[in-house]
């Protein structure tokens, strides 16, 4: 029996010295001191020994048990050291390795024109008002002096919503809203969306316009031009503008503004159909039935009002000749005005 324990200590000692993996080790361990084990087995056997080599069998059986624990219990954290290591050096990260890039999102040209806008006439201590989108017709047209059979009131120009509310048409009902709200004197531009029904490669049923509306005493035309040549010139650089009459139901007298082609100079070129000019806004002194609506003096005030589109003025600025092109989403488009 002595002999036997000693031949499982050499055999064992052995084995668990050339253990290589936990799992083994894990084996190793219940092959000799599991239920089944060969210790365990030859503890069972202790019952067939005479009773006086009972206590020197039993003991040798105790020390063989301690030996073998020990032994594993070290094999054991030696092995768990050596996996630690080596899943830390296969998990490193190697953090010289350059990341995804990340994209950047960029304002729509749109966006960034109006905002262009909006600084240069903050710069000139204008102020900048907002306005409803659903907005009553009589703010849209009745308070801005169209006549009650005036074609821009037509379903097939305008969208309505009820009898008395449509899809403002334009950002110039802002203009009556504020002078209801204000007392004279007063300097505002109100960008915002306007909406008709029409739809081609220079209308979209939906679109951006920039009003403008300056209130006081003596405010004269030449107030007027000189701040829309001001604003010409921020935006398309040196070069001249003209006036051409027109008419607008709101001004009295009206005119248009051209500015000389930016992309030829004058000289005639596609994108100003030969004439050296690019039409950018419309404007007039504000005509009295409307200062009168919105209940301000029109003997002791005078004011001129503008508008323009932004699309307009954004596809000058870019080159731009469909304007269906800005509200596509085709980011190819998008991705140029970064
Ligand atoms: N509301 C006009 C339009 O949609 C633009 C406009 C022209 C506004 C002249 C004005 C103005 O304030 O004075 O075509």
């Amino acid at each position: 029996m002595k002999e036997k324990i000693e031949s499982l200590k050499v055999l064992y000692r052995e084995k668990i010295g050339n253990a290589t993996l936990l799992k083994d080790l894990e084996d190793l361990k219940i092959r000799i001191l599991g239920k089944k084990g060969e210790l365990t087995e030859l503890a069972r056997e202790m019952r067939n020994l005479a009773a006086e080599e009972k206590p020197v069998i039993g003991q040798a059986l105790n020390e063989a048990r301690e030996f073998f624990t020990e032994i594993l219990e070290e094999k054991f954290r030696i092995l768990s050291a050596k996996a630690k290591e080596e899943k830390l050096k296969s998990e490193t990260i190697d953090v010289t390795i350059p990341g995804d890039p990340v994209e950047m999102g960029s304002l729509h040209p749109v966006t960034a024109t109006m905002d262009m806008i909006k600084e240069i006439f903050l710069d000139m201590g204008f102020d900048i008002a907002d306005g409803p989108e659903v907005e009553y017709v009589k703010y849209n047209f009745d308070g801005l002096n169209f006549s009650g059979s005036h074609p821009s009131r037509n379903e097939t120009d305008t969208f309505y919503i009820t009898e008395n509310v449509l899809l403002r048409t334009q950002t110039s009902p802002v203009q009556v809203r504020y002078m209801l709200e204000h007392k004279p004197p007063f300097r505002m531009i109100s960008p915002g969306r306007v909406y008709r029904p029409d739809y081609d490669i220079s209308h979209t049923p939906m679109f951006h316009q920039t009003e403008g509306l300056v209130v006081g005493d003596n405010i004269s035309f030449a107030d007027f031009k000189g701040i829309l040549m001001h604003f010409a010139e921020k935006v398309f650089g040196k070069g001249s503008v003209r006036f051409r009459p027109h008419f607008f139901p709101f001004t009295e007298p009206s005119a248009e503004m051209d500015i000389e082609c930016a992309i030829c100079h004058g000289k005639g070129c596609r994108v100003c159909k030969g004439s050296g000019w690019l039409e950018i806004l419309g404007c007039g002194m504000v005509h009295p039935n409307v200062l009168e609506y919105a209940g301000i003096d029109s003997a002791k005030y005078t004011g001129f009002a503008f508008g323009m589109g932004m699309e307009r003025i954004a596809m000058l600025q870019h080159g731009i000749d469909d304007l269906r092109a800005f509200f596509e989403n085709d980011v190819r488009f998008l991705r140029q005005f970064k």
